[in-house]
């Protein structure tokens, strides 16, 4: 299984992401949880990163996109994995394209999850993440049982630097301008799959493993 979660930021793709892997058993690959977790490390790739990611534009391509390679050549990839938030510009669905190529391993289905841009903006500015395992909750869809703190691992829940209005339109934007296309893109190999992300979560999920179900 080898799927490639498409949607603006805040469509749910982290959220689904967390349960798809545990359903698959296979490898959650978010390079903007990568990209976070370098700069928590305060390493060369984070202090390059930050500046772009705190303005809501995209890091160059040949950064993420080596990244993703780099990856990919792990061994826990081989019976497949889940890329979240790549790729996000036609170059970088090229590159890998050309580097699964070379692997010989095909995506499966690429789902691109839909939902209205009124609802993102208060998705986002709602949203709170697990300092310690990364789980994500919205104060109001989907709150933790105790204020603050995860359900999972009892970790303090902060908010995202780029989860403020300003910045959020911004990366709308960026989503509109840079990512979009790809929806085309992957339509025209026959492998876009669209998903009413506008639904509960629980039922977002339904959705999307019915049609991974079908792919198998
Ligand atoms: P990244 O971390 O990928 O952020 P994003 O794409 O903007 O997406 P989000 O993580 O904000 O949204 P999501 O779809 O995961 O939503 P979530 O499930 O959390 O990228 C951040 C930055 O890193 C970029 O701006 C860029 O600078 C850089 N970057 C990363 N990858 C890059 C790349 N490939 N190239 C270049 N630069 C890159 O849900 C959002 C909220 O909604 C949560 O609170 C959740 O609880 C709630 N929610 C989820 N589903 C539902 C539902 N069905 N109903 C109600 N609420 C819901
Ligand atoms: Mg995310
Ligand atoms: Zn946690």
């Amino acid at each position: 299984m080898r799927i490639i979660l498409l949607g603006p930021p805040g469509a749910g793709k982290g959220t689904q992401a967390e349960r798809l892997v545990k359903k698959y058993n296979i490898p959650h690959i978010s390079t903007g949880d990568i990209l976070r977790s370098a700069i928590k490390d305060g390493t060369e790739l984070g202090l390059q990163a930050k500046e772009y990611m705190d303005q809501g534009q995209l890091v160059p391509d040949e950064l993420v996109v080596d990244i993703v390679k780099e990856r990919l050549t792990q061994p826990d990839t081989q019976h497949g994995f889940l890329l979240d938030g790549f790729p996000r510009t036609v170059a970088q669905a090229e590159a890998l394209d050309a580097n699964l190529q070379a692997l010989n391993a095909p995506l499966t289905a690429v789902l691109n999850v839909d939902v209205a841009e009124e609802e993102l903006i208060e998705r986002l500015t709602g949203r709170r993440v697990c300092r310690a395992c990364g789980s994500t909750y919205h104060i109001r869809f989907n709150p933790p049982t105790v204020r603050s703190v995860c359900d999972k691992c009892g970790g303090e829940l902060y908010q995202r630097s780029d989860d403020t209005v300003e910045t959020v339109k911004q990366r709308l934007a960026v989503y509109r301008q840079q990512t979009a296309p790809l929806i085309d893109y992957y339509r025209e190999q026959g492998i876009l799959f669209t998903v009413d992300g506008a639904q509960e979560i629980d039922a977002v999920f339904q959705e999307i493993t019915a049609i991974l179900n079908q792919q198998q």
